[in-house]
């Protein structure tokens, strides 16, 4: 059996849409990328800017929030490089926090770094179980702090019933293959407010603004980036979105069927879904106590060979050769650093089959079984 990490799937949705975008002729992000933010909408009750990708996504918020004042956001060590990269990019200076026992952000992490310069919050959603919102939120609304989060795994997933991506004056939604809605690349940015949405539709079209009844004419109002997805996009992704709670029954199916095959294995742990009617089931990482970066290595390698893809989520930032600059002197991140070691993500995509989860499983025991740790 070969299991690769991830595998997209597609019904005869995608290829319709896809096929009607081709057909219609116009390509550059037109009626599709409508029909998506539309559909969006609906979903989240914000607005919505369809952009290229997360990364996008992530700097046209921050690019947004902080203006041209700079100043630091608090991003946590656990999270993929474009939340933290973005704030640097939009002329800010992230400011690296530790996370809690979940991987999350919490008030206390967060207090631990803020400063007088202190602007916003960024907050990850990290494998789609809702970070803390209540004491993230109170904390901001304390200080005075805008939060951004990066719902990026959570598509979707709900925090006292609430959807994630509507707690923070923005939000930003990846599509990329591997994710829940996979377009191959692209993304979302949720808004609250809707002037920030226009300016937000002004700077991914190069700042160009063109009157409805000229539209030859142009002016250059901003200076912004080309960030527009193709109409192929967001036809694919229209298709995943509409199909995103059958998705997400079907990836928690299989978390579940995961967490049947490794109970009561003493030294293999999944990720703590604390709430599971909460979690997207993105991401499904496990733990094996006593696992060093070493031996985590030889897991991979051993893996492979039987035909198992694992991947690794994440490298905290702090140890990054990129981040070292953004590393305070004296500062310690001791959850991320004990648990980073002991990590690694099995796979978890639509159309695996519990077939496959047990071949998983029963690879992963047999390692544990012989390896020395
Ligand atoms: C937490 C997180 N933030 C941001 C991104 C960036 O999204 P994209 O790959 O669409 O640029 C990712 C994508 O992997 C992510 O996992």
């Amino acid at each position: 059996m070969r299991i690769p990490f991830h595998k997209p799937y597609f019904s005869e949705a995608e290829r319709r849409y896809l096929l009607a975008a081709l057909e219609e002729g116009y390509w550059g992000g037109g009626r599709w990328v409508a029909h998506l933010e539309a559909y969006l909408k609906s979903l989240y009750g914000r607005e919505v800017v369809l952009v290229s990708s997360g990364t996008a996504a992530l700097h046209l918020a921050l690019a947004l929030l902080l203006g041209d004042k700079g100043g630091e956001v608090i991003v946590p060590t656990w999270t993929f490089t474009a939340t933290a990269a973005a704030v640097v990019h939009a002329g800010g200076s992230p400011v690296l926090a530790d996370v809690g026992p979940s991987l999350h952000l919490t008030a206390e992490t967060v207090e631990a770094v803020r400063t007088p310069r202190t602007r916003g919050v960024v907050v990850v959603h990290y494998a789609g179980v809702p970070a803390p919102m209540e004491e993230l939120m109170t904390l901001c609304e304390r200080h005075g702090w805008w939060l951004v989060e990066d719902a990026c795994h959570a598509l979707p997933a709900w925090y006292a019933g609430k959807l994630c991506g509507t707690f923070g004056s923005a939000a930003v939604l990846s599509f990329h293959a591997t994710k829940p809605i996979a377009a191959g690349q692209g993304g979302a940015l949720l808004l609250e407010s809707a002037e920030l949405a226009q300016r937000a539709r002004l700077l991914r079209r190069n700042g160009l603004y063109r009157p409805l009844d000229a539209p030859w004419d142009y002016t250059v109002e901003a200076l912004g980036w080309n960030y527009m997805p193709s109409d192929f996009q967001a036809a694919v992704a229209l298709a995943q979105a509409e199909r995103l709670l059958a998705v997400r029954a079907q990836r928690r199916h299989l978390a579940e069927a995961y967490a049947q095959q490794l109970k009561g294995e003493e030294l293999i742990q999944l990720y703590p879904f604390h709430e599971p009617s909460s979690s997207a089931y993105h991401l499904l990482p496990a733990f094996i106590q006593g696992l060093r970066v070493e031996s985590r290595k030889a897991l991979f390698h051993w893996m492979r060979e039987e035909g198992v893809e694992l991947a690794l989520h994440y490298k905290p930032l702090h140890l990054q050769p990129a981040y070292r600059a953004f590393w305070r002197p004296g500062q310690s991140f001791p959850q991320a650093e004990a648990i980073w070691p002991t990590i690694f993500s099995l796979p978890l995509w639509p159309g695996l089959s519990t077939e496959a989860v047990e071949f998983v499983t029963s690879r992963l025991k047999a390692w544990v079984r012989q390896a020395p740790l």
